[in-house]
């Protein structure tokens, strides 16, 4: 798969192991940066990341910043993209079982490289389930962006 990543100045501590972690499991990863650690607003990094998945450029968004809650508010704004901030190894499994999320958010103020490496190897290598329930919910999670879109 093709990996939009993202991170703010506060997230690019974690960047270079997620990136060989991604590169690890065979996947490709398009960098948008940022590249220094000069303070920078996060959703100048969400948003390109959630275009190139919302585009189908990318597979699937990975994005960093220090809570993961910054990324993660801006990246459900983009209609299509469906944000999971994630912390722990079974919210990873979960989020791609249940609710077929095409980002993930981490903040890298929240946890270590070595937990990180885990969610990321989790939530990449996790199918939708599929089922009915969940498709459901899916959705009408989607129908809620249609209820409100004012283009
Ligand atoms: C930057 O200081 C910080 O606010 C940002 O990385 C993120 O945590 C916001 O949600």
């Amino acid at each position: 798969m093709k990996i939009a990543l993202g991170t703010d100045h506060a997230g690019i501590g974690l960047k270079k192991d997620v990136i060989a972690v991604i590169q690890k499991l065979g996947h490709e990863v398009v960098d948008v940066g940022c590249n220094c650690s000069d303070s920078v607003d996060y959703p100048d990094y969400a948003l390109p990341v959630c275009e190139q998945v919302v585009a189908g450029t990318a597979d699937r968004g990975i994005l960093i910043c220090g809570t993961g809650i910054g990324m993660s508010i801006a990246a459900n704004k983009v209609p299509g993209i469906r944000c999971a901030l994630v912390h722990d190894v079974f919210s990873a499994k979960a989020t791609r079982e249940h609710n077929d999320t095409n980002v993930l958010a981490m903040g890298e103020r929240v946890i270590g490289p070595g937990l990180a490496e885990e969610i990321v190897k989790e939530w990449l290598s996790t199918a939708f389930s599929g089922g009915e329930r969940h498709v459901n919910r899916v959705n009408k999670v989607m129908a809620i962006e249609d209820k409100y879109r004012q283009v």
